[in-house]
């Protein structure tokens, strides 16, 4: 039988690209996002990669709606994979948005509340079926405190420990729970900053190795390497030198939020 996936935030950057990538292992595809026009783009391009593909425009910021269209889709068809991806930068926000704290609160909402509307529709539905998989869009930034990421690094950590905790919760259901923690990755959201960016990678390398972290059931997975290695380091260190790393490398160089 084909296997389905269901990806959030499939009109742009990491999602479009894994939606790309599990097209052209012809999986049944359920792409949902907001934009019209990129979400027709992405899903005649999976078409042509040889997907069978549902869309849907859906705010995930809509409990009720992303529920009742999550429910019936699964009942057509069970979805083997949900990835939970679609999220903002707060840069991206502050064009959508009043002011500076209106854009925090957004960013709570889509990348916390957005997540759980994408994920607990499916987990009764998964666990009665005793499979299923989840995979939970973190970022590296969970890991790091970071100036002018104060609001992104919390939810990124919180979904970082919400996603670990789940696992274990759902592990004798039989459905594997896994956590991306990508370094940074080049899509339009990464394009709009201005300070540079280590070892970034594209979104179709982000992509395939969210596939086969996905496919070996990893816990984390993290990437690039490099980076991984530096965050490892900062991670041992004590928190008043963590603390002077962060500001004079980072905040010293760029005041830019993400
Ligand atoms: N790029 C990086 O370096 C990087 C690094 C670590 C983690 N991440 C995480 O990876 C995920 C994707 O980021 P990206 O770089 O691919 O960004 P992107 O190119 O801006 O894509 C974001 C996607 O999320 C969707 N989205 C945003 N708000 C939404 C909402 N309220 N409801 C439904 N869909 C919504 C957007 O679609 P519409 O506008 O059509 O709704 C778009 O498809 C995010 O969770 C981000 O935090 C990115």
């Amino acid at each position: 039988m084909t296997y389905k996936v269901c990806i959030t935030g499939a009109s742009s950057g990491i999602g479009e690209a894994l939606a790309y990538y599990y097209a052209q292992k012809s999986a049944d595809l359920t792409l949902i996002a907001r934009n019209t026009e990129r979400l027709n783009q992405v899903k005649s391009h999976c078409e042509k990669l040889g997907a069978t593909v549902t869309t849907a425009l859906i705010d995930i910021r809509d409990h009720q709606q992303l529920n009742d269209f999550l429910v019936h889709n699964d009942q057509q068809k069970p979805i083997d994979l949900i990835i939970a991806n679609a999220g903002p930068s707060l840069k991206q926000l502050s064009n959508e948005t009043a002011d500076y704290y209106s854009a925090q609160r957004a960013m709570v909402d889509i990348h916390i509340n957005g997540t759980f509307n994408s994920i607990y529709p499916l987990i009764q539905r998964m666990q009665q079926r005793q499979s299923g998989q989840i995979a939970i869009m973190s970022s590296m930034n969970a890991k790091i405190f970071l100036p002018g990421r104060s609001i992104y690094g919390a939810v990124k950590a919180a979904l970082l420990h919400f996603s670990l905790a789940l696992r274990q919760q759902l592990r004798n259901d039989h459905i594997k729970v896994n956590v991306i923690c990508p370094g940074w990755v080049k899509t339009p959201r990464t394009d709009l900053n201005q300070f540079s960016m280590p070892f970034k990678v594209t979104a179709v390398t982000a992509a395939k190795t969210i596939g086969k972290g996905l496919n070996k059931n990893k816990a984390v997975i993290q990437f690039p390497w490099q980076l991984t290695t530096v965050i490892r380091l900062y991670n041992i260190l004590p928190l008043t030198i963590q603390e002077w790393v962060s500001h004079t490398l980072y905040f010293a160089k760029s005041k830019d939020n993400d």
